[in-house]
């Protein structure tokens, strides 16, 4: 507890998962995997903890699943919310609270947030151009507009963020922003909202950053100082949408509240609901206390994604409101692949945590043991299904498992399972043993507070380790006959190793913690971190069960298969194509006379639904040409754009307007139009041939 000792207690929070679907692996290894073993820690030191979490409930992660699924927003969440909420139960994920933001003590601590920064002038008041979709008449969320990231290219960015490289951005900020709803490009109308400015905390929040260096993970400290490089803009904390926080001002009737103002204040409202549910005074874990030493350390638990939310915007609301304490560290994880490929919730490229469960019952801990493993603590890790079961089947089963397996059988072989000695407490007495473990102890804990749980793992894996080398090296199955008391002193060290075992594993596999106390007929309670177990003489221990059992072929071939199922049912289907239409002569083709063009002009043919008026540079001349592609492209998207033309098309009029030649489309079998154009470089006028 070196440097987190000074404080008196702890909020410990993991990230709200969207209840818009089920958990994953990706999710497990990123925000709550790493969470809950610093929070089993926390609590076998006899801290003071509170872990909180609950499901994200508003903004454009649900609307756009409810349009999906072809319901409710409402709908969306309560089934969600559910399932999340039981699979981390079921999983074991130690949360003191899982909570929800659409509860209404939520509602009012959000309103209140934003109410207590209206009041004191925090936010500035803009009317800002926004995109809007004329067909469906409403303002677009971010979420709702996708279109290039002008940082890295990705063609999918959304409007609030690129998930690519993780850039957080406006959606005007975007190259040919795109209405997921239509399809098609938004306008930009005037609309007011309330802007959070990030830009007046900036001196501040660089500062603070910086007492964070050194402590903070690099990713992390690295992403907020590079943040601060580019110079923060004001965020608006309001969005015209309607699901959501209610904006609590008369003149803003309709608009909702940033869902990334709320989902973070879900974390204070649930730790308010564990606190009237407890008997506990929730301002304790929150607020500034009379001095630092008082105060509770509070740590977020998220993915690389969300690093700006908790390293910038959250605390600039927290720092704006002036109550709060800030987050003592935001150990963020990068992220998990599968199988070669990035997880993927819409390809269903995932191992879906309620399907893990029921698939592999009762074996939480080996998913448990294997992620933290692999967890991606300083850069992306990969999960795939061998490794998966090289993993059990050769550390827990050959390692773990029949390291306690050996003294236990032998336990019972030689003694019918009582631990008796002459001299009364069984304690450890071998004293290379103990210092090997009083080292283990030391850097156990010290990975465990700089989060680093992989490396925390292995620690304890040593301890199996040390004593399978024990084992074999004193032989109790041979001494038994030519010294017995030394064969007695071997297994009973041996037993007290199983307690530490047990000790230090509790963080890490408490189902497997629990089948290790039974066997050895303890309770729970009897194991502290630790603190050594002495077996009174006499004690009987229970029959020896397998710890873990071997994951077969089968079992994993069967995933591997399950997910190159998913992956054909998901890939884009072979194009359809239209049949070929019946041989011409050359002579007819070349009376054709197509010329590559570039488009000047291009508006809608009034009273017409599918024509676009279009002025054409030829090379030959400037003309005209009526084109009937208005149903899928904006007229102002497409000056500029290089097109090809049959020139010698007998003029025709259409609608009044003499059409001089012809555009060439290319057309699939959907119906789907694209330009046909030469290379840049091919003056208008080149002959096509
Ligand atoms: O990225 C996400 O899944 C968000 N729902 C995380 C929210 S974290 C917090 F601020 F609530
Ligand atoms: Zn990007």
């Amino acid at each position: 507890m070196s440097k987190l000792n000074k404080y008196k207690r702890f909020t410990v929070t993991s990230a709200l998962p969207y209840a818009n679907g089920p958990l994953h692996i990706g999710h497990l290894a990123g925000a709550y995997l790493p969470a809950d073993i610093f929070v089993r820690y926390l609590r076998l030191k006899k801290k003071d903890v509170v872990y909180v979490c609950g499901s994200d409930e508003h903004g454009a992660a649900i609307t756009i699943k409810a349009k999906k699924e072809d319901t409710t927003p409402q709908a969306i969440i309560d089934k969600y919310h559910a399932q999340i909420k039981k699979s981390f139960e079921d999983f074991g994920i130690a949360f003191d609270i899982y909570h929800r933001t659409s509860s209404p003590i939520h509602h009012d601590l959000s309103q209140e947030f934003f109410l207590n920064l209206y009041e004191k002038d925090e936010f500035i008041e803009k009317f800002s151009e926004q995109y809007f979709d004329e067909d469906f008449q409403q303002f677009l969320a971010d979420r709702y507009i996708i279109g290039t990231c002008p940082n890295c290219g990705n063609p999918n960015a959304y409007g609030d963020q690129c998930e690519n490289c993780g850039t957080s951005l406006n959606p005007t900020d975007l190259i040919k922003p795109i209405s997921t709803l239509s399809g098609k490009t938004p306008v930009l109308k005037p609309t007011k909202h309330w802007y959070l400015p990030l830009d007046k905390y900036q001196p501040w929040l660089e500062k603070w950053i910086d007492t964070k260096e050194g402590d903070w993970k690099v990713n992390v400290f690295g992403q907020c100082k590079s943040w601060l490089k580019s110079g923060l803009q004001p965020r608006s904390m309001t969005r015209d949408l309607d699901w959501g926080i209610d904006v609590p001002l008369d003149e803003a009737k309709g608009k909702k509240l940033y869902v990334w103002m709320d989902a973070p204040i879900g974390y204070i409202s649930a730790t308010k609901q564990w606190a009237i549910d407890n008997g506990k005074d929730w301002k304790l874990y929150w607020k500034k206390q009379a001095s630092e030493a008082d105060e509770s350390c509070l740590l977020h638990f998220i993915g690389k994604d969300n690093i700006v939310f908790h390293c910038i915007i959250f605390p600039s609301i927290l720092h704006a409101h002036g109550e709060y304490i800030l987050p003592q560290n935001v150990p963020a994880n990068e992220f998990l692949n599968l199988e070669g490929d990035k997880l993927s919730t819409s390809r269903n490229h995932a191992v879906w945590l309620h399907e893990y469960l029921e698939e592999f019952p009762g074996r939480q801990d080996e998913l448990r043991y294997v992620l933290t493993s692999i967890l991606p603590e300083t850069s992306d890790s990969e999960f795939t299904w061998k490794d998966y079961q090289a993993r059990v089947n050769n550390e827990l089963v050959a390692i773990l498992g029949n390291y306690v397996n050996r003294v236990m059988i032998l336990m019972h072989k030689f003694y019918d399972g009582k631990v008796e000695s002459e001299g009364g407490q069984i304690v450890l007495a071998d004293n290379h043993i103990s210092n090997e473990l009083g080292r283990f102890y030391g850097e156990l804990e010290a990975a465990l507070e700089t989060y680093k749980f992989r490396q925390a793992l292995q620690t304890v894996m040593e301890i199996a380790r040390l004593g399978n080398r024990y084992l074999t090296e004193n032989e109790p199955w041979k001494t038994i006959k030519t010294d017995p008391a030394a064969a007695k002193t071997t297994l009973h060290n041996s037993l007290v190793m199983i307690g530490h075992l047990a000790s230090c594993l509790q963080p890490f596999l408490p189902h497997t913690v629990q089948k290790l106390v039974n066997m050895l007929n303890l309770p729970y309670s009897a194991i502290g971190l630790g603190e050594e177990i002495a077996f009174k003489n006499g004690h009987q221990l229970n029959p020896a069960v397998l710890l873990f059992e071997k994951v077969e072929d089968e079992a994993i071939d069967k995933q591997i298969q399950k997910l190159l199922d998913k992956k054909a049912a998901t890939a884009p289907k072979a194009p359809e194509v239209v049949a070929p239409k019946e041989n011409i002569s050359y002579d007819s083709f070349a009376t054709m006379d197509i010329r590559t063009g570039t488009i000047l002009t291009a508006e809608k043919v009034a009273k017409t639904k599918k024509l676009l008026k279009l002025t054409i540079d030829t090379g030959i001349d400037t003309r005209t040409i009526v084109s009937g592609i208005a149903e899928y492209f904006e007229p102002e998207a497409i000056i500029g754009q290089k097109v090809t033309v049959l020139v010698n098309l007998e003029p025709r009029d259409i609608k009044g307007i003499t059409s001089q030649g012809m555009i060439l489309m290319a057309e699939n079998a959907e119906g789907k139009l694209a330009f046909v154009s030469a290379p840049d470089g091919m003056h208008n006028g080149s002959v096509i041939r």
